[in-house]
């Protein structure tokens, strides 16, 4: 009885432990490579890179269920630009560091995904925590040079990935890159209306 107690007590203290930070340094780095924060979301609009069906705010289905992402403001467009930032339909591989974000989980190190930027986390409330990153302060509060929301619209990073505000380092690549399907393609990113107006990438 008192066994089982104390189990329960233990598990939870495990279920609840804070992250670790693996990445350090200004901006930070982890093996080498530079690092990110994420955090995960969905809100079911176009964002900034015009993403969505004409005439409506509406995200596009894959938009919403692949592997999609808002950047900070300064990986979105470094001049600033809050809509069709040089960024849109760029390509990152995130791969996890086994540390998280403060206030994430813990993932096992190594594993790696390929997002596509289709929208911009502003420096602005309630981002500054994660997306106040500018040319003179290249860091968020955490350290991290770049910050990626990820679109949770099924889930695909709380339950797909089990992934929560985890660290991970980052490197563009190209999209048609990727081995997975769940990374959009680059011709996904020409229904875009921001590659229509020949933006981004
Ligand atoms: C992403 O990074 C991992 C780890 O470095 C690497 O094995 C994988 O090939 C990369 N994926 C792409 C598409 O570059």
């Amino acid at each position: 009885m008192f066994g089982i107690v104390y189990l329960g007590v233990f598990l939870a203290l495990i279920g609840s432990t804070q992250g670790v930070q693996k990445c350090h340094g200004h901006p930070s780095t982890y093996m080498g490579k530079p690092c990110a924060s994420t955090t995960w979301f969905h809100d079911g609009r176009q964002g900034a890179c015009g993403c969505g069906y004409d005439g409506s705010d509406q995200q596009f289905t894959w938009s919403s269920s692949k592997y999609t992402a808002a950047a900070n403001q300064l990986f979105f467009d470094q001049g600033g630009a809050q809509w069709c930032g040089q960024s849109c339909g760029l390509c990152v591989n995130l791969t996890t560091t086994g540390g998280s974000a403060p206030g994430g989980v813990d993932t096992a190190e190594g594993q790696s995904h390929v997002f596509m930027v289709v929208d911009l986390c502003p420096n602005e409330a309630p981002n500054l925590e994660w997306c106040a990153q500018t040319q003179n302060h290249p860091v968020n509060r955490y350290g991290y040079g770049a910050h990626f929301d990820l679109e949770n619209g099924v889930n695909q990073i709380t339950q797909g990935l089990n992934w929560d505000n985890v660290e991970v380092t980052y490197q563009v690549v190209n999209c048609d890159n990727a081995v997975e399907s769940m990374t959009p393609t680059n011709q996904k990113y020409h229904q875009c209306e921001c590659y229509k107006l020949s933006h981004g990438k």
